[in-house]
């Protein structure tokens, strides 16, 4: 049984978006597909299976364990590389299913080192360098020293790559390129030490403006899902969204001029209205925060939402679309007709960005996967 309201992926979309990517990178970059947060709220599991397939990817991202867990449960066996903090007590179960996790102190390094000899395996890690974004990884050249130390004393713990993370990609190429001098600066001294990891910084932002800064691998993220991290430059990037929302109408009526919509009654119809109900709200994910602001898709004309948007229910003013029906297609974010509606128009007027809109959507959504 397929609920009304649904999710599309269209998994051909992020071959699209990864070819556009790789046109612009050396034939041998490697290609990371990140996938945290659920794929971006696209399905984690069916989109690590996909992607694998592909052939196009070299390695995946999540930002903690459990995440990695749960795509080599489901029989991922690309490489893993958890983004973020791994705590002391989930190193066993990331080195068990032979995750890559990220460091950035001698501490953490040593922790690695007494699991991997406990469990006769060798951890893998990858060194987080702080360039500039102030969130976690090495500050300075005595942490790093002091850290590269403990990489010398632990044998078990394998250093496969070094990173950073760019702050304002998108918009600040001057702010990129000096976390760059002061990546390259760190890697010069790790390389001073005999260390020879695969290096990487950029996301998608980096990966499409700044093919200099593409290092071995890139880390592409939201322009996977076909969306650039500037909402401004979507439109014309060559990017395909990948997600569509859809649901049907419940219910229609018309009212008077003077009734009220929805709790609070805060919608008043000024003319006689038709109104449609469609069996989506914040419960789902749609904000609430949108009431009034957005648009819906229906016989390829855009309806105004109207009323204050309920858990899991909402209303649109449909007066405008011709022999309007219970049952027909409404469309959220997508395309209908010649309309369309992104996750960053829905996202401008939250006031927030498309990642957030996109991984918004709650499990009651089902995510039918179109290939
Ligand atoms: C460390 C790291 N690398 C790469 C990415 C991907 O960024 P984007 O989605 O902007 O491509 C993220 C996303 O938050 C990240 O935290």
């Amino acid at each position: 049984m397929l609920r009304s309201t649904h999710a599309v992926v269209h998994l051909p979309a992020f071959l699209k978006n990864i070819r556009l990517a790789k046109r612009r990178l050396k034939p041998e970059t490697k290609f990371l597909a990140v996938i945290k947060a659920n794929a971006y709220g696209h399905g984690i599991t069916v989109v690590g299976e996909y992607l694998e397939q592909s052939g196009l990817v070299d390695m995946f991202a999540v930002a903690i364990p459990e995440e990695g867990v749960r795509l080599r449960n489901y029989g991922i066996t690309l490489p893993i590389l958890i983004l973020g903090v791994t705590d002391p007590d989930h190193i066993p179960a990331v080195v068990g299913n032979e995750l890559t996790s990220s460091v950035f102190t001698a501490k953490q390094v040593r922790n690695f080192e007494r699991c991997a000899v406990a469990s006769g395996k060798t951890a893998h890690v990858h060194v987080k360098l702080d360039t500039g974004m102030h969130r976690i990884g090495v500050t300075d050249d005595a942490m790093l020293d002091e850290l590269l130390d403990a990489f010398d004393a632990c044998p078990h713990v394998s250093m496969d790559g070094v990173f950073t993370h760019f702050a304002k990609s998108e918009s600040d190429p001057a702010f990129t390129h000096l976390q760059a001098q002061r990546f390259d600066a760190f890697v010069a001294r790790i390389r001073a030490r005999g260390y020879r990891p695969i290096v990487h910084a950029a996301n998608s932002a980096a990966t499409l403006d700044f093919p200099e800064l593409q290092y071995d691998m890139v880390r592409f993220g939201i322009a996977l899902y076909g969306y650039h991290p500037d909402a401004k430059r979507t439109e014309g990037s060559g990017l395909t969204p990948v997600m569509s929302l859809i649901t049907y109408i419940s219910n229609l009526k018309t009212i008077p001029a003077g009734e009220g919509v929805s709790y609070g009654l805060k919608f008043v119809a000024s003319r006689p209205t038709r109104v449609a109900t469609l069996p989506v709200g914040y419960g789902d994910g749609y904000k609430r925060c949108l009431t009034g602001k957005t648009d819906v898709l229906i016989g390829g004309i855009r309806c105004p939402q109207i009323g204050t948007i309920c858990m899991d229910q909402m209303m649109v003013d449909v007066s405008e679309v011709p022999g309007v029906a219970i049952g027909d297609e409404a469309v959220l974010i997508g395309r209908q007709g010649d309309e369309k509606i992104t996750a960053d128009d829905l996202a401008e007027k939250a006031d927030t960005i498309s990642y957030e809109i996109l991984l918004s959507f709650s499990d009651r959504v089902p995510r039918v996967y179109e290939k």
